[in-house]
């Protein structure tokens, strides 16, 4: 079961975190993986993990935002019969707190990001029998998290886009879904408590991990492992939903 043999993988923001963890587990499974990172080390890092263990894996730079970076590695690519889209950054701040020039940045990386391998991908799948699709939407998606307001803009776009794209493209096999996680403990999470709660690392750290009623932040092997099922011909019945995973924070926090 959930064998990725002879299937082709692009997941977008693979050097770290959650991204990296569903590379190696996809790796394991047997599928080929393309990365696309804008950090071309952390990338290289992963592939040659991957590769020491038997897989096949190759690191593509390119900013998700930029239009024009993505078309060309998806070309260079060729035939796929993954997405994975991964890549994601933070922004911590209610309306207020949020600038234009941040949801610019949120937008471009989080939204537009997602769009651009979407725009390279789907017509890819199309031509080559279908293909499925996995975008990383969050509980900031579905609930009201205080002080995320263009983070929860740009969730709310993912959780939306895949549901339009499930319904557009289930004609030519394409499956599309999304993954909304909890607070994961990944270099992410670590990097936006360190740059806005500076000295108050693991008071936060303690606070963030309570907040999943199960008393802890989730492990990118854990999101890799339902990521794999949704992604594989076992999950042949799923497109169009989202699927949180999330120690009990949306339906247990009361
Ligand atoms: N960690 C969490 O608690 C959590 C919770 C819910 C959702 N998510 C989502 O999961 C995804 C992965 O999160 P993570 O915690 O593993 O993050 P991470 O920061 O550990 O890894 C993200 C990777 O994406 C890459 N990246 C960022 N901007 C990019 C760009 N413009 N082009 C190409 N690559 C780019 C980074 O270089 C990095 O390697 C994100 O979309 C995030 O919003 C994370």
């Amino acid at each position: 079961m959930f064998s990725l043999q002879n299937k082709i993988a692009v997941i977008t923001g693979g050097g770290s975190g959650i991204g990296k963890a569903i590379s190696k587990l996809f790796a394991k499974q047997g599928a080929t993986i393309h990365i696309i990172e804008l950090n071309a080390a952390a990338a290289q890092h992963t592939v040659e993990e991957i590769n020491a263990d038997g897989g096949q894996a190759f690191a593509h730079t390119a900013d998700i935002s930029k239009q024009p970076e993505v078309l060309q590695v998806f070309e260079r690519i060729g035939v796929i019969n993954i997405l994975v889209n991964n890549a994601g950054i933070a922004h911590v701040g209610n309306l207020e707190g949020t600038s234009e020039a941040d949801i610019d940045r949120i937008y471009s990386v989080n939204v537009k990001g997602a769009y651009n391998a979407l725009y390279a991908a789907v017509p890819v799948m199309k031509a080559h029998g279908g293909g499925v699709i996995l975008n990383m939407a969050s509980i900031a998606s579905l609930v009201g998290i205080t002080d995320r307001f263009a983070y929860s803009m740009s969730k709310g776009a993912i959780y939306a886009m895949s549901m339009s794209v499930a319904r557009d493209y289930m004609a030519d096999n394409i499956r599309c879904n999304s993954i909304s996680p909890a607070r994961v403990h990944t270099p992410f999470v670590d990097g936006f408590i360190a740059k806005n709660y500076p000295g108050k690392e693991t008071e936060i750290f303690e606070k963030l991990s309570k907040s999943q009623p199960i008393g802890r932040m989730g492990k990118p092997e854990e999101v890799a492992a339902l990521a794999l099922y949704l992604c594989s011909d076992e999950a042949g019945f799923i497109t169009g939903c989202d699927y949180p995973i999330d120690g009990g924070f949306i339906k247990l926090n009361n």
